[in-house]
């Protein structure tokens, strides 16, 4: 990471950590994420607060909106974070998959997100409790990864699945589906994404996306081995609308 978004990361986390202190529920919420200790209001803080962060970051200006385009998407998170089973439209104990047009936002939204349940991940380790409610729905903090870099990563591994990508911690893949499907190891073709899907979802370990495909363009990209795994790997939620790039 380059180190003036280390920075950019920090201040944000400085102010976020201000706010949380004034929360009467400040000791609560290093221990567990609920509805008691982020409510609505402070989640949707939080994804403007890092959205904006990101857009700073990646263009030096633009402030993070919630509207009607990504309201409905941004209640959902907030109660999978929150892992209320009854207003979440789908399984908690899946992954998420956003989809939607190019530019509609998903990857900053899914971006902001994980700094959320990273920071909550975090600060429930600074003072050495376990992250009782984040644990069935995130058992570790989440890395992130471009589908080209993943792709990338793993060739030159050999083909190999290294324990990070692999392993229990939640993983999120940016633009699902962008990467080559099939790749050629000493001559050997290979399927690296599907690959590791398959192999997390063998593992029960939670992968979340992006994507600008839906379920069956997908499905049809990448086969007959995961088409029927998809509904089971993920939630699949739309960000629809236009793009809003500039
Ligand atoms: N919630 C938002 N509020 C304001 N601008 C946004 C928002 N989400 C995205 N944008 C703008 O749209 C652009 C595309 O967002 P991005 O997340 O990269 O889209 P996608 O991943 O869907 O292609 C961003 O660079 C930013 O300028
Ligand atoms: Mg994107």
């Amino acid at each position: 990471m380059e180190p003036h978004k280390i920075e950019t990361e920090q201040a944000l986390e400085i102010l976020i950590n201000q706010t949380i202190k004034h929360n009467d529920n400040y000791q609560k919420a290093r221990f567990k994420v609920s509805e008691e200790n982020l409510n609505k209001e402070m989640f949707n803080k939080f994804i403007i607060g890092y959205g904006t962060g990101i857009l700073q970051n990646q263009f030096g200006n633009g402030i993070f909106v919630i509207d009607e385009m990504n309201r409905n998407v941004i209640d959902q998170l907030y109660f999978y974070i929150t892992s209320n089973e009854l207003k979440f439209k789908g399984d908690i104990k899946k992954g998420i998959l956003l989809c939607g047009k190019y530019g509609t936002g998903k990857s900053v939204l899914m971006k902001s997100y994980r700094y959320i349940v990273n920071w909550f991940y975090r600060s429930s380790f600074w003072d050495g409790t376990k992250p009782e409610a984040t644990k069935p729905t995130f058992p570790g903090p989440i890395s992130m990864w471009k589908s080209t870099e993943l792709l990338k990563k793993i060739l030159k591994d050999g083909g190999e699945l290294d324990s990070i990508i692999s392993g229990q911690n939640p993983i999120l893949i940016d633009d699902l589906g962008l990467e080559p499907v099939s790749a050629n190891i000493f001559g050997t073709p290979i399927l690296p994404i599907v690959d590791l899907l398959l192999h997390r979802y063998d593992h029960g370990h939670l992968t979340f996306a992006t994507s600008n495909f839906n379920k069956t363009d997908l499905g049809e990209r990448y086969g007959c081995m995961i088409k029927d795994r998809l509904d089971s790997m993920f939630n699949f939620m739309v960000l629809y609308g236009e793009s809003r790039r500039k």
